[in-house]
């Protein structure tokens, strides 16, 4: 049965582009039934109506405090019920009692190689820090920030000559929307599950995040 994910949004919806693009090639058994993003000016906005995706705006500039807005969004996300919750460049933090209700079907992507630079201006960070190596990362969302377990991690060299933007660029087109389809598919095949913060793949505890190298080939 194809499952129906729900895809939370802020920017620009490139992560949301390449989910899009797995669903439609079938090498993700999923249809997005579901974009909904906190800004109301979100270009993902605009990808997802163009491909025929509903769409819903939950503009956090419209409730009072973070209860209220935590409130209408998990009525909108209940209102898709997804099989799966995945968080695309979203950019607000959700209250505890809506990520604790999707535990096990919640992912993220978050581009950094965590538990390295959880949070804001990874890259940045990455090389104010001269680091070598950076990368992203697919975890399942836990009440911590950027702190849940994590599926799957790609890497890549940091280069003398990266900018911010380049940088950024790299890790998001060579990694990010490489492992966020992958994960999602892994996850909707049945293939992923998460025990007492640890992630089972295949029905076996992993020990360590799985890798590039993990890819099947329709996603490398
Ligand atoms: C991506 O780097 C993603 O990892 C981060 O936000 C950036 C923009 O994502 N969370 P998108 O273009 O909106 O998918």
């Amino acid at each position: 049965m194809t499952a129906r994910l729900c895809v939370l949004v802020s920017g620009r919806g490139r992560n949301l582009q390449a989910l899009q693009a797995a669903c439609a090639d079938g090498r993700v058994d999923a249809r997005i039934t579901q974009v909904i993003s906190n800004r109301p000016d979100a270009p993902a906005l605009g990808f997802a109506e163009a491909h025929g995706i509903a769409t819903t705006v939950v503009d956090h500039h419209a409730y009072a405090g973070r209860a209220a807005f935590d409130a209408a969004l998990a009525a909108a996300i209940d209102t898709a019920a997804p099989d799966w919750l995945l968080l695309a460049g979203f950019m607000r933090i959700l209250g505890d009692d809506l990520v604790l209700r999707y535990t096990g079907r919640m992912l993220n992507i978050h581009p950094s190689l965590l538990p390295r630079h959880r949070g804001l201006n990874t890259h940045e960070a990455v090389l104010a820090a001269g680091e070598a190596e950076h990368g992203a990362s697919v975890h399942f969302v836990t009440p911590e920030l950027d702190g849940g377990p994590v599926i799957i991690q790609g890497r890549c060299r940091v280069l003398p000559q990266d900018s911010v933007a380049g940088l950024a660029d790299r890790v998001l087109q060579e990694i990010e929307l490489r492992i966020y389809p992958q994960a999602t598919q892994w996850a909707v095949s049945g293939r992923l599950a998460v025990a007492d913060g640890t992630v089972m793949f295949d029905g076996r505890a992993r020990t360590s995040p799985l890798t590039l190298d993990d890819l099947e080939d329709a996603f490398r």
